[in-house]
């Protein structure tokens, strides 16, 4: 099977209070970025990868993809005013010849290898797959902090990245995406137009940095071998 790699990477991470955009705050001295490009160099039908990234960072991105190691073909382009707008941009340049893209949040450094041949075998047989885990905490609706209802969590899933497509289905999907109301992600693009999509068991672990908080976390995390080679492999 052939799969084009997307790394969207071109949000600017304001919420993190850093100069940087966010994909090229460091971890262990290297840019968020590069921790899932080491990933997908261990996820072997990959044969292309293509990153979204914010005005000015190519020669940022191509450094990071050679202390990755990464041996496939990189693309780079500029990144949208919205998540989805990068997104269809990097889907325009991947290969006609992949059957399955898989696209993944440059601020989810810690995605195993393992959970994207699971999303990339799971797209291929259903058509989409997703990482996500199941909500553990117990869920309120509040307007001004006061609470108004507690919502059933039963069958509630938070969604992540890796999100993988049959290249088609996925092309379809965004060409009737909706700037009015554009999609925090790519599957809700393929549930709106009846695409079915699959759940594969994500990790807490793989995380979206977006906080300070999280931030120190990671960076705690990215100082464990043990936590990196069970990602990396
Ligand atoms: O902002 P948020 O953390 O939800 O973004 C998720 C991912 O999408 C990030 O890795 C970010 O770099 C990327 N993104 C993008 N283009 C945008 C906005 C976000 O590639 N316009």
């Amino acid at each position: 099977m052939r799969v084009s790699a997307i790394i969207a990477a071109a949000g600017s991470g304001t919420r993190l209070g850093y100069a940087q955009p966010k994909a090229f705050v460091e971890l262990g001295n290297l840019p968020l970025l590069y921790y899932s490009m080491r990933t997908l160099r261990g996820v072997a039908d990959v044969v292309e990868v293509i990153v979204t990234l914010p005005p000015g960072k190519e020669a940022d991105a191509r450094l990071a993809a050679e202390r990755a190691g990464l041996r496939v073909p990189l693309k780079l382009t500029q990144g949208g005013a919205e998540r989805q707008d990068s997104v269809r941009t990097a889907l325009a340049l991947t290969n006609a010849g992949s059957s399955v893209v898989v696209i993944h949040d440059a601020a989810r450094p810690f995605a195993a290898a393992g959970l994207f041949r699971a999303c990339i075998e799971a797209a291929a047989r259903s058509g989409g797959a997703i990482a996500a885990i199941p909500v553990a905490d117990t869920l309120k609706k509040s307007a001004q902090s006061i609470i108004t209802a507690t919502v059933a969590r039963e069958g509630l899933y938070a969604a992540q990245t890796p999100q993988a497509f049959i290249r088609d289905l996925l092309l379809a999907a965004h060409a009737c995406a909706s700037q009015a109301a554009p999609a925090t992600d790519d599957a809700c693009l393929v549930e709106r137009i009846g695409g079915k999509v699959e759940i594969v068991p994500g990790s807490t672990l793989n995380f979206k940095i977006t906080t300070p908080e999280d931030l120190l976390v990671a960076r705690a995390l990215a100082a464990s071998d043990q936590i990196l080679s069970g990602i990396f492999d």
